[in-house]
């Protein structure tokens, strides 16, 4: 992580102040994700620590990387003649509801959902993206919140199978959960982007139907987690099991190796 660093040496450019703005907003809404992945995978290393050290030091190292994404980002809105700002009120009521979840499998499975829309619309960001440090930027966080999704699968499947009470209700519970944060995802692109347009150039329909293309596909192939989708979910989105299933998965086995050796990995824009 040390090794990497930001080129910030040409200055920022944006057309428009309003489009300046739009792009602090950006990476604001990145740098609260990251504070609050670097705060939950520490607490949860620490709730395991004794019964799986090599759960907690992976869960460890997991913070440690949205705590250098959080450095990275900070740097990053300075460069972009920003700063962090005060949370707004419908962010800080998300995260303070999503803070209150106590069971780690119902944390896990919110983050991972999190880190789902993170890559997705870092990814959709790139297509657009000309200046150098912004794509730089926005390649970090794509390669690696691309390989948290899979990674979160496994501390999911962990979380599970430590889970204490009657398993049914827990399976009742994240299927409740996983149905609930799928539709506020979806609708949370409204008002991001109100935020944010202007910089990454997402328009609302296609970013609502990328988030619940991603968010569908997660489960399709885990039968083992009970977290498919509903058909009337996917109806819903006007989403096909059949045509999900011919993506790759984004939570293999498969997946997480190509995306583990950073330095190999193509970042490539949707
Ligand atoms: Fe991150
Ligand atoms: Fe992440």
């Amino acid at each position: 992580m040390n090794a990497e660093t930001l080129d910030l040496s040409r200055p920022a450019v944006f057309t428009t102040s309003d489009e300046r703005a739009a792009a602090i907003a950006f990476f604001n809404a990145a740098y609260r994700a990251e504070e609050s992945g670097l705060r939950q995978a520490h607490e949860m290393a620490d709730a395991v620590a004794r019964e799986d050290p090599d759960l907690a030091a992976c869960l460890r190292l997991y913070g440690d990387e949205e705590g250098w994404h959080r450095s990275l980002l900070t740097q990053f809105l300075a460069w972009l003649g920003g700063s962090v700002r005060p949370m707004g009120p419908t962010t800080r009521t998300f995260y303070r509801l999503y803070a209150r979840a106590e069971r780690m499998e119902s944390i896990v499975l919110v983050n991972l959902m999190f880190e789902t829309i993170g890559s997705t619309t870092y990814r959709l960001a790139l297509r657009r993206a000309t200046q150098p440090a912004v794509r730089q930027m926005l390649t970090i966080l794509t390669r690696d919140e691309s390989f948290h999704v899979p990674l979160n699968v496994h501390f999911l499947r962990a979380a599970i199978a430590r889970a204490d009470g009657d398993p049914r209700r827990m399976r009742m519970r994240l299927r409740a959960i996983y149905h609930a944060t799928f539709v506020a995802l979806v609708a949370s692109t409204a008002a991001s982007r109100r935020r944010a347009k202007l910089f990454d150039r997402i328009p609302t329909r296609v970013l609502g139907r990328a988030y619940a293309e991603q968010l569908s596909r997660l489960f399709l192939d885990e039968d083992d987690l009970g977290l498919a989708p509903s058909p009337f979910l996917l109806r819903a989105f006007g989403l096909g099991r059949d045509a999900l299933l011919r993506a790759p998965s984004p939570v293999s086995l498969d997946a997480a190796e190509r995306a583990a050796d950073r330095e190999n990995v193509a970042v490539a824009a949707y």
